[in-house]
């Protein structure tokens, strides 16, 4: 069982979703994956995610209600085979803390390596629904990469 840590800077807006896609997908592709999310920082330890990534989530039929915010922490170098983020600046972090096993989600699809943006920075709720999609095609191109590389190696 692959386990897979998805992270962005505050685990309130996109690794949530990020979270939630994947949970779907494993679901309804009976994947043998278990996944968790989580951020650089930890301001927002203990929250909800954003109301408009719940609200952007629930739209696609996806409950990500219940996820609370924790903040990355060096157990997680031993507790994941992958550490997927965000964006660069996400990268850079975890590099900078010794982190290994790290991957971009924008290397995985049609986004040639771009930034998941931050919708912190939003004005409104239209940027989410363009997070939700890159997140959500992304992350099927990295669980089709992981599929294929898994029946390579049987
Ligand atoms: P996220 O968005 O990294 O997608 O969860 C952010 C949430 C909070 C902050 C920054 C980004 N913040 O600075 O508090």
């Amino acid at each position: 069982m692959k386990r897979i840590l998805f992270v962005c800077l505050g685990n309130i807006c996109r690794s949530p979703l990020a979270e939630g896609i994947a949970q779907h997908l494993i679901a309804t592709r009976h994947l043998p994956y278990q996944v968790d999310s989580a951020g650089t920082g930890s301001w927002h330890e203990g929250e909800a995610p954003c109301t408009n990534s719940q609200k952007v989530a629930r739209l696609h039929g996806i409950d990500i209600s219940h996820q609370r915010a924790r903040a990355v922490t060096p157990k997680d170098k031993e507790a994941f085979d992958m550490i997927v983020v965000m964006d660069r600046s996400n990268l850079k972090t975890l590099q900078d803390r010794g982190f290994e096993k790290l991957y971009l989600l924008g290397d995985f699809g049609e986004y040639g390596g771009a930034d998941v943006p931050d919708p912190y920075y939003f004005d409104g709720f239209e940027g989410f629904e363009k997070v939700f999609a890159m997140i959500e095609d992304a992350m099927k191109a990295f669980f089709d990469q992981l599929q294929k590389e898994e029946n390579y190696n049987k």
